[in-house]
């Protein structure tokens, strides 16, 4: 059946489209429980939350904004830990002060957190040592060892994530608006390991001018007990929405518009590998109101992210549609401009944000899977260029990062070198940016979008 806008949607019309990337379960009468029992908990957001990000966001597609979109490639169970939660979080808010320092644009923060569980594979099954699994699908399907029970697609999962996703957005919720991110503190969110790199010492410097300039302001009378925005920040969530049982379980009719809500996160979006003609994943998204991602890699034609985007955004509401580029360092500057392009001349209002992360993956003779820093900021480069080039804004960026001191990804001013990888390899899934790599990005960055205001400005005037 054609993926056609005009047919009726429903929480449950995927299930007449193609669905890709998602997993059999053997007990249907186990998930048919586990679906009811999630259709009975409460919504982790609010529909107007995720309205007030698509507000946010439209102002980022109108050119007046920056996104920062970061956490874990996957989150799992066994990391599940206050520290973890908080450090990403401070790294985060430590990216998005030195972005809106430099830019002197609001930066709109989300995490890819409080659910970002389900991954798709490359192949559906893994061989180690002569025996072949089933390919590990991230916490909220199945287990990551490698053993057959573990291995299994286990619905009861999905309650755990949501537990797990409930409070982890409960904390979030705290340190967003019970003073942690008071601008105040800004000091106080360098982590240790942070604090003995060379951006330590940046940011520090960095900070002082922050501190300098609230003295300034709480001297006239504006200072966090006044203005509330100094006070906290909004911080938004978001995931793959891939696992369409989970994601139909938490959908919700909002009762002030009647409206549909995927109630799992604020923002959801369709992976490189669901983003296909007659896709059960962009069927469903089309039909909630959330703020919606989609990944555009090499394979993509101007032809069908238009199709696509029709699809999903027939109304063309700005906000509505961020575009998460993914093409490699090698790739970007040929491949993206077709569809900047395209969506330009379409008058398609989006976000143009960029994964610098899941087309620049390399592994090494020691069969680690590993990010080269140098790849990752050489794909933000030629994404700015392009953007540059075709008179657009450079609207975002996604990334996989941690405030953990892991080495995942090589390079980087605190180098992690092929050997070093071994040292604290810990992720579920893709290599992570550690603390460090996550704020020298968000200082070129910065950079960055200091030239591209600065060409605006001069076309002004
Ligand atoms: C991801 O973001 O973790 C991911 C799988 O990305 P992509 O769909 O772009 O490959
Ligand atoms: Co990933």
């Amino acid at each position: 059946m054609a993926n056609n806008s005009a047919s009726i949607w429903t929480p449950e019309s995927w299930k007449r489209h193609e669905a890709r990337h998602l997993p059999a379960y053997q007990d249907t009468e186990a998930l048919g429980l586990v679906e009811q029992t999630l259709g009975n908990f409460p919504p982790l957001v609010f529909a107007g939350e995720a309205r007030a990000l698509k507000a946010d966001l439209a102002e980022v597609a109108a050119g007046r904004g920056f996104l920062l979109q970061g956490g874990d490639c996957a989150e799992s169970f066994a990391e599940f830990r206050a520290d973890n939660i908080r450090d990403t979080f401070r790294v985060l808010l430590q990216m998005a002060v030195v972005l809106t320092f430099a830019s002197k644009q609001p930066v709109v923060k989300v995490g890819r957190m409080a659910g970002q569980f389900a991954k798709p594979r490359s192949a559906p099954t893994e061989t180690i040592g002569g025996v072949e699994l089933p390919s590990y699908l991230g916490d909220i399907i199945n287990g990551i060892e490698f053993d057959a029970e573990t291995r299994r697609n286990d619905p009861e999962r999905m309650i755990r994530a949501y537990t797990q996703s409930a409070a982890t957005l409960n904390l979030l919720r705290a340190f967003s608006h019970g003073g942690y991110a008071n601008l105040r503190q800004v000091h106080r969110w360098t982590l240790d390991h942070i604090d003995r790199s060379p951006w330590g010492e940046k940011f520090s410097a960095m900070a002082d001018r922050i501190g300098e300039a609230m003295d300034f302001m709480a001297a006239c009378g504006i200072d966090p007990a006044t203005v509330p925005q100094l006070q906290g920040t909004n911080f938004y969530t978001s995931h793959e929405a891939l696992l369409l049982q989970y994601e139909q379980a938490l959908t919700r009719k909002d009762s002030l518009t009647g409206d549909w809500y995927d109630c799992s996160a604020h923002m959801l979006w369709i992976g490189d590998r669901t983003r296909f003609d007659d896709s059960a994943h962009v069927e469903f998204l089309r039909g909630v109101g959330n703020p919606i991602g989609m990944k555009c890699g090499p394979s993509l034609e101007p032809d069908m992210l238009l199709r696509l985007l029709d699809q999903l955004n027939p109304k063309r509401e700005g906000g509505r549609i961020t575009l998460i580029a993914r093409y490699g360092h090698d790739k970007v500057e040929a491949g993206l401009p077709k569809l900047v392009r395209a969506v330009k001349a379409e008058g398609h209002p989006v976000v143009w944000s960029c994964d610098p992360m899941h087309g620049n993956v390399v592994k090494t003779d020691s069969g680690y899977k590993t990010r080269p820093f140098e790849r990752i900021l050489a794909e933000v480069r030629g994404f700015f260029a392009v953007h540059r080039a075709e008179g657009t804004h450079a609207g975002g960026i996604h990334i996989e990062m941690t405030g953990q001191d892991v080495t995942e990804c090589t390079g980087g001013l605190v180098d992690v070198t092929n050997e070093t990888l071994a040292d604290r390899y810990h992720t579920h899934c893709d290599p992570r940016l550690n603390g460090a790599q996550s704020i020298e990005l968000a200082f070129l960055l910065a950079e960055e979008l200091n030239v591209e205001a600065r060409d605006r400005k001069a076309q002004a005037a």
